[in-house]
């Protein structure tokens, strides 16, 4: 496995030339479009590694996967799925007008922005440091690191730059889907997709979700199973945004992405996988991230369908 994955490292890389990192975030824009790291760990705790998978980088939208785990932990599945559909949009991930268009009101799926915004509310707790300390501890859990916290540089810079994202949260609360404090809700979202990972942490969590929700180091049962397929579930159709389907039949592998160049991946009863390539295509996922689970699919064999 090892040396699969520094061949598979080694002739992708080269893609990251083809993308470009994201700048609407402008703390964004300093990473090193080169850099391409995978992590793999397998359902019963071994892991594997090749190239920059210690680089840090920050989890931005592959959040959405905790705040609804933790929205449906809080609530239960059905008071979470009033608020937000689960259907893929086929639009980018911030989106106005799909919103608008919704004929239930409510936004399309759990994984594009207006979606966590709803789920991210849903997290109980008396303020946002008591809801960003649940988030820090679930991940602290799935990733068996106690280093997890915030990059707070990436966090003020999203901040100070996410007016689309309150253009969403303050159309929602316009519509009844959204209660509570607008921009409360926002801090924590802005906080939570500024959590900093290695793709070592993400193939962990990964591993967690591949495992049923069984922690592969401890065996413990830490998130329920049929919360797990549910996610796995939305991470086919709409974890890759609007281009999900394309990733379905040519990788076919629940994933989700972020815009700091993180992909996780998840093979149910078999691996985690963690992917760090911050040079991004024209939907916002990474570009070499996509190539190479591509390879590493294919060479493994790795398809659900
Ligand atoms: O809200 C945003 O736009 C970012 N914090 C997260 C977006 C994101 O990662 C979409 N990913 N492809």
């Amino acid at each position: 496995m090892f040396s699969l994955l520094n061949t598979l490292v080694e002739k992708n890389k080269k893609y990251g030339r083809e993308g470009k990192v994201a700048s609407y975030i402008p703390a964004l824009s300093e990473a090193n479009p080169d850099e391409l790291g995978i992590y793999v760990v397998d359902s019963r705790g071994k892991e594997y590694y090749s190239g920059d998978y210690n680089a840090k980088f920050t989890i931005q939208s592959i959040s959405k996967i905790v705040s609804l785990i933790l929205a449906i932990r809080d609530n239960g599945r059905e008071n979470v799925f009033k608020k937000v559909d689960v259907e893929p949009t086929g639009m980018g991930f911030n989106s106005i007008v799909n919103l608008e268009a919704s004929d239930s009101g409510k936004p399309y799926n759990p994984m594009i922005n207006a979606g966590a915004i709803v789920t991210t509310s849903l997290i109980d707790g008396k303020d946002v440091n008591e809801k960003l300390e649940k988030i820090l501890e679930f991940m602290r859990t799935v990733t068996n690191n106690d280093d997890i916290s915030v990059n707070e540089r990436v966090y003020l810079s999203e901040k100070e730059t996410g007016n689309r994202n309150r253009a969403l949260a303050y159309f929602m609360k316009s519509t009844g889907v959204l209660d509570g404090d607008v921009e409360e809700i926002l801090d924590l979202y802005f906080k939570q997709c500024s959590i900093e990972v290695t793709a070592r942490d993400l193939a962990r969590f990964g591993a967690v979700l591949a495992n049923d929700g069984v922690i592969p180091w401890t065996n413990e049962k830490f998130i329920p199973k049929d919360v797990c397929r549910i996610v796995k579930t939305i991470m086919v159709t709409c974890g890759m945004y609007d281009a999900s389907g394309d990733f379905a039949v040519k990788v076919g592998i629940p994933a989700k992405s972020g815009v700091g160049g993180g992909i996780l991946a998840t093979v149910p009863r078999k691996f985690g996988i963690g992917i760090y390539g911050p040079s991004l295509d024209e939907k916002g996922n990474s570009i070499a991230g996509i190539n190479i689970i591509t390879d590493l699919a294919n060479e493994l064999d790795l398809s659900i369908f």
